[in-house]
């Protein structure tokens, strides 16, 4: 048995439904055996109960779950910071050609390999990222992913038109080598695939029509793209699916419904909208950061709330700034103190929204998102640098709460010390 000694903190429940609240152990520890949490106790109860256990002391750091994005791009970590465009210029300008540089596998392994390095060192131990549309890229990825030790959910990005040439590939190409990367990858070392079309703008009816079928015909997949996230593309989708009464329709009707659907953004959905994506059970990736830079608009949560869609927070990185999901729940925070219906978010429910609704929304909450025994010992340690003001907000703080508030405010990739998914330290500063 492993105990590992900090102030744990941790959510039960959900906070955001008014069923969760903070969970802190201010001298608490994990303890862990073959990847297991075993039991999350005070430290000296743990030991009572375990005694001859090897202790890992992280006494005046912070242990808190593994951090879960939802919605994060491999090939695009050189494009963030791409200032001073919207949506579809920003994609056409400076995304694509470089997503359309990483179009073998010596260059994708390099960037693969930081990508997935980063999201650890951001205290991310589950994504779901979006692919590369060019497969021997993506399969490079996948290999990464595995040897990385972190939990990846990601698909081969597919489009048909309105790309560079070398991002293009027909419907039936689509299909086939998508399927070439599910039968290799879904379901092995802690891999699950997601069939990934970009976006209605860049997809035809027969590159939707096989995502259905994939869908339908294999067992066990995720699925991801985005929705209603700038305005102008709301239009273009409209011009381009005339018959759809709007974006979800165009989903909707190649059957791409149902809880393992994740639809990035949806700032801009209507009434109806809404209602139809709630009965399809469909989930969405908050995306803040990303909505702020690319001016798209702040996310409705109370409709979200009101309507039962769920969702989590996510990086969206490169129209994200960064990797850390404590800052998108800052950018989460800050939006809702915003919006005149803005939902108040406390730091329970900030937590949350980066951890437990993430692992909800990717169907993995019997394995992750919460420190709780049974559950796979998938977690962060967060350890402010000395002379920080974040060690000096943290050194005046009165609560758990409190500390946490100062982590979602402050801290960052250099706050993060270790990162571990199931027992097996993936990350140490
Ligand atoms: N819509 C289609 N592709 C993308 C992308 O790469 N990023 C964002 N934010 N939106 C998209
Ligand atoms: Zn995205």
């Amino acid at each position: 048995m492993e105990l590992f000694r900090a102030h744990v903190i941790d959510v039960d429940g959900d906070p955001l439904r008014g069923n969760g609240r903070l969970r802190a152990l201010p001298d608490g520890a994990l303890a862990v055996e073959q990847g297991i949490i075993m039991s999350v106790d005070d430290y000296d109860t743990l030991l009572h109960r375990h005694p001859g256990s090897h202790v890992h002391d992280h006494r005046g750091s912070f242990l808190l779950p593994g951090l879960i994005d939802v919605h994060v791009h491999f090939p695009q970590l050189p494009v963030i910071g791409a200032m001073g465009l919207p949506l579809l210029s920003w994609l056409n300008r400076r995304t694509f050609p470089a997503e359309a540089r990483l179009n073998n596998a010596e260059s994708a392994r390099p960037a693969a390999r930081s990508f997935l390095r980063r999201l650890a060192a951001n205290g991310t131990t589950t994504a779901l990222a979006f692919g590369s549309h060019i497969p021997q890229a993506q399969q490079v990825f996948f290999e990464e992913a595995a040897a990385s030790g972190l939990r990846v959910c990601s698909g081969l990005s597919l489009g048909d038109r309105d790309l560079p040439e070398a991002l293009l590939r027909d419907a039936d190409t689509c299909y086939r080598e998508s399927l070439e990367l599910i039968k290799r990858w879904n379901g092995t070392e802690g891999i699950r695939y997601a069939v990934t079309p970009r976006f209605s703008v860049c997809c035809s009816e027969a590159v939707l029509d096989i995502c259905g079928t994939l869908m339908r015909e294999n067992e066990g997949l995720l699925f991801q793209t985005h929705i209603n996230e700038n305005r102008d593309e709301i239009d273009l989708v409209q011009r381009l699916f005339p018959w759809a009464e709007d974006y979800f329709a165009t989903y909707e009707r190649y059957g791409l419904t149902g809880s393992q659907c994740v639809y990035a953004h949806n700032l801009h959905a209507g009434e109806d909208e809404l209602s139809r994506m709630a009965s399809a059970g469909v989930a969405v990736a908050h995306c803040p950061s990303s909505n702020s830079f690319l001016g798209s608009g702040s996310f409705p949560m109370r409709q979200h709330l009101e309507y039962g869609i769920p969702f989590a927070a996510a990086s969206d990185v490169g129209a994200g700034t960064g990797f850390s999901l404590f800052k998108e729940a800052l950018a989460a925070y800050e939006t809702q103190m915003l919006r005149e219906d803005g939902v108040a978010l406390d730091p329970a429910a900030l937590l949350y929204l980066v951890t437990g609704a993430g692992a909800k929304l990717l169907g993995m909450d019997d394995l992750v998102g919460s420190l709780e025994s049974g559950k796979q010992a998938d977690f962060v340690l967060m350890s402010p640098p000395p002379q920080s003001t974040l060690a000096a907000v943290i050194s005046e703080a009165g609560s758990s709460g409190q500390i946490l508030g100062a982590l979602i405010t402050l801290a960052r990739e250099e706050s993060v010390a270790a990162t571990w998914v199931a027992g097996r330290e993936v990350y140490r500063r």
